[in-house]
């Protein structure tokens, strides 16, 4: 599908600000909205020089905000929606879920509702691996497994994916749903498990492991989830899901060692802390179909991606400090109480 303008909604956050980064460089054409309300996981540096491009246009606004999404789908006349916003991180789920419903869900319905209404000729929706829920020992996750999510997060997502296969079904609309398994890469904010231990080490300060440490997570790099997105938005068939994986399945507890080796720090800073309450086990991702029908295949190994990822956090310190002034320390000191494990 060619489009001429894409409402990009999260594009201030970790892989909206990537995504509009690959669409500025790869289709020269093409004007990009991107419309984010900038919470704490929100950040024009993540923008940097795209906010000096002529074919970005940077809205700052919520995607539950009918009258506004209405406008900017009107006035730049968009043809092509893709929804990265998102409440997405599974502890404030846990600790906070409403706000979760609120964007997760309320806001794709209502971005769904005004892209329907504005007749956009495809709906792209960015989900999760975790809308399946947990894996045993063995087995990985196909566009075939039912949805069994098990965090507040999870589920809040699992129901906008609903929303959207019902958008399709119902209306006729064309949709498309990615499910990604874990992206590492530039531009995280310093919450999630790769940046926070790169971050906690470099300052010789503990790293907390949850539980035995033995949870798997399937990594890819954000620019390969970039391009699937983008291959999906183009050639993907509507209504179709397509999972999106790296095959990079590691214990936690290997990847925190592989940090410390990196930056030369000792072992002994690892710090195992209470696991997270309902805290999935095992993820792993069938991307056979993606490949097979996008014809997408990841281009970074996780020993590439992973080492660039700490020398891209050790080079950007100055945006580390920005985004992790004020709201980062209050939400720490809240998760590990007066020992601020983390900190
Ligand atoms: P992030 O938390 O880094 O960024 C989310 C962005 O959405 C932020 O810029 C935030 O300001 C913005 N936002 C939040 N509420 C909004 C609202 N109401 N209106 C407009 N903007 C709003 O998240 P991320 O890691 O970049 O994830 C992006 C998407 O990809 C999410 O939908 C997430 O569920 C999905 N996803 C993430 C991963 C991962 O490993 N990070 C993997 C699979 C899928
Ligand atoms: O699978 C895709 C999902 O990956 C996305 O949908 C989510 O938006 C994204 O946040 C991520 O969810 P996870 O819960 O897997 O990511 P997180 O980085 O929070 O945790 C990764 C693993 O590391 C998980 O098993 C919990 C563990 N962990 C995490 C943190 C923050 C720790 O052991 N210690 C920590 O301090």
């Amino acid at each position: 599908m060619d489009c001429r303008c894409i409402l990009v909604t999260g594009g201030a956050g970790f892989i909206g600000c990537n995504f509009v980064r690959f669409l500025l460089e790869t289709e020269p054409a093409l004007e990009v909205v991107n419309l984010d309300v900038l919470t704490y996981a929100g950040n024009l540096a993540s923008l940097g020089e795209c906010l000096n491009s002529p074919r970005h246009h940077f809205v700052r606004g919520s995607i539950t905000d009918a009258e506004q999404v209405r406008a900017l789908l009107q006035q730049h006349r968009v043809d092509g929606v893709i929804n990265f916003a998102a409440e997405s991180h599974v502890d404030r789920s846990i600790t906070g879920p409403l706000v979760f419903v609120e964007t997760n869900v309320k806001g794709t319905l209502t971005l769904l509702a005004e892209a329907r209404a504005a007749n956009v000729r495809r709906f792209l929706q960015v989900s999760t691996d975790e809308v399946y829920g947990s894996l045993g020992a063995t087995g990985s996750f196909t566009e075939q497994t039912p949805l069994s999510p098990n965090s507040p997060y999870s589920a809040s997502k699992a129901g906008a994916d609903h929303l959207v296969h019902a958008f399709h079904h119902t209306y006729g609309m064309d949709t498309i749903i990615t499910r990604c398994s874990n992206n590492y890469g530039p531009y995280q904010f310093p919450e999630k498990l790769i940046p926070l231990m790169i971050r906690n080490a470099r300052q010789d300060k503990p790293l907390p492991v949850y539980g035995d440490g033995m949870n798997v997570r399937d990594w890819l790099y954000v620019s390969d989830h970039c391009a699937a997105i983008w291959a999906a938005f183009r050639r993907g068939a509507a209504g179709e899901v397509y999972n999106i994986g790296g095959n990079n399945e590691k214990p936690n507890l290997e990847i925190v060692r592989l940090i410390l080796r990196h930056l030369g720090k000792p072992e002994s800073l690892i710090t195992y802390v209470k696991d997270r309450p309902g805290h999935d086990r095992r993820y792993a991702i069938d991307s056979g179909k993606a490949r097979r029908e996008l014809g997408w295949q990841p281009a970074v190994t996780f020993e590439q991606g992973i080492a660039s990822t700490i020398e891209w956090y050790v080079s950007n310190q100055a945006w580390l400090d920005q985004v992790t002034s004020g709201e980062y320390q209050a939400y720490y000191a809240k998760m590990y109480g007066n020992r601020d494990r983390a900190n």
